[in-house]
């Protein structure tokens, strides 16, 4: 099963404040939700506690280390392998969605990545790991907004 991550960084590559992403970017998310649209999101519990649902029209899979962590709509794996996994059984495309604990235990084993730049630099607590120089640049498109950001999709050699 091809596996892909999918995040927003800002130029000084903080990814969360915190519980929080920290800007209001108009359009991003419309980005994310059109690339993950139909799929699968496997994230952190962390990510998943700040979003507070399930995202409408795909499936979540949430990564903890709580055996009774329990959220309607959702299935939980007790790591990401076990994630990936479930994913594989339920054949839709597989996006890792964070947050950063989550990214870092990806990143080696990951296919591809949407990785959108935010261009600003924010003060936050959460990063987004290295990209691996494997990872090949495919297509590149900025986009014009209250804060300009470009979208990077990567593929591994
Ligand atoms: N900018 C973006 O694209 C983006 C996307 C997503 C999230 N974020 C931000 O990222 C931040 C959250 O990231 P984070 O790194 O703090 O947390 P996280 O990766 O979302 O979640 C961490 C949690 O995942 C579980 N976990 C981690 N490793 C595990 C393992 N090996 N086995 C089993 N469970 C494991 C643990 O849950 P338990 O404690 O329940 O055991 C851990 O506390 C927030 O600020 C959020 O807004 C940003």
């Amino acid at each position: 099963m091809k596996l892909a991550m999918i995040a927003a960084q800002s130029e000084n590559r903080v990814i969360g404040n915190g519980p929080d992403i920290p800007w209001k970017v108009k359009g991003e998310q419309a980005l994310f939700r059109e690339i993950t649209m139909n799929g699968t999101l496997i994230m952190g519990r962390k990510t998943f506690d700040a979003i507070g649902r399930p995202l409408p029209g795909r499936e979540t899979i949430i990564v903890t280390r709580n055996p009774g962590f329990h959220a309607e709509g959702c299935l939980t794996a007790d790591s990401l392998d076990t994630a990936i996994g479930l994913a594989s059984e339920i054949g839709k495309p597989t996006f890792v969605a964070g947050g950063g604990e989550l990214y870092s235990l990806a990143m080696p084993m990951a296919d591809a990545l949407h990785l959108t730049t935010i261009h600003t630099s924010v003060e936050g607590d959460v990063f987004f790991p290295e990209v691996p120089e494997d990872f090949k640049l495919q297509r590149e498109t900025g986009f014009e907004s209250n804060i300009n950001y470009t979208y990077r999709y990567y593929e591994r050699s």
